[in-house]
């Protein structure tokens, strides 16, 4: 996987990407993560990449320019599979859509930043724009940070244990169950009898009904209703 990060502050995202899961993958060469800085492409000497928007209001909006020769430069080095633009305005981002993602090969993230980027960018070159959720950020940097790491984690290879990433929360639609380690007992506190049985069937079946449980009480939202099957409608 390759991923282009187009921002006015790559120095915020850079971090992201310079430890632990994230930076052994970049190690082992799975992802690669090159970071184009808005202002290399101004329109003047002096750095321009924003102005005011037009009809009035508040706040700098980024420039077409900037953008369109940043992006039309990449794009005659490669070809890319999604072009996507990081703003509260859009679909929300959730574990399905991660999932998908992270089969893709390349893909452009440009970052918002100020008001946002004028609209004729989002027409022409944007094939996917995220929300990381419905709250604003004051750009779209660390949404990009938080997006990338959910997708190069997915990537066959990057973490050990192959099947810990299916075993994440929301990958079923359930919050994942209670987790302990050593001690088995703390000032009282003990972990949980059937943990320490190595009784394995039993323990996948604690910790489904522990999941289950959980995303009842914390986000029933996630739990789709069952279509009613054919004994239930004869009942
Ligand atoms: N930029 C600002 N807020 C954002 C959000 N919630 N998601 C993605 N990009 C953003």
């Amino acid at each position: 996987m390759r991923i282009d990060i187009i921002s006015v502050l790559p120095e915020l995202i850079k971090s992201a990407f310079e430890h632990s899961i994230i930076k052994r993958a970049i190690d082992k060469g799975l992802v690669e993560v090159h970071f184009h800085h808005l202002r290399d492409y101004a329109i003047n000497k002096y750095g321009k990449i924003d102005d005011a928007q037009y009809g009035g209001g508040a706040g700098m909006v980024l420039m077409i320019e900037p953008i369109d020769k940043c992006i039309r430069q990449l794009k005659s080095e490669r070809d890319y599979d999604e072009i996507i633009y990081m703003t509260p305005d859009a679909e929300v981002f959730n574990q399905q859509t991660a999932n998908t993602l992270s089969l893709k090969e390349n893909f452009i993230i440009l970052c918002g930043h100020y008001k946002g980027i004028d609209q004729r960018v989002r027409d022409l070159f944007i094939t996917k724009e995220i929300s990381i959720g419905d709250f604003v950020l004051s750009g779209g940097e660390l949404a990009a940070a938080v997006f990338c790491d959910s997708i190069i984690r997915l990537i066959p290879g990057v973490l050990g244990d192959e099947t810990s990433a299916l075993s994440d929360s929301f990958q079923d639609d359930l919050l994942a169950p209670p987790i302990y380690t050593r001690p088995s007992e703390y000032k009282g506190e003990k972990v949980p009898e059937i943990l320490l049985s190595g009784n394995f069937p039993k323990i996948e079946e604690w910790r489904n009904e522990k999941a289950l449980e959980r995303t009842k009480a914390i986000r029933p939202d996630l739990l789709k209703p069952t279509l009613p099957t054919k004994k239930s409608i004869k009942d």
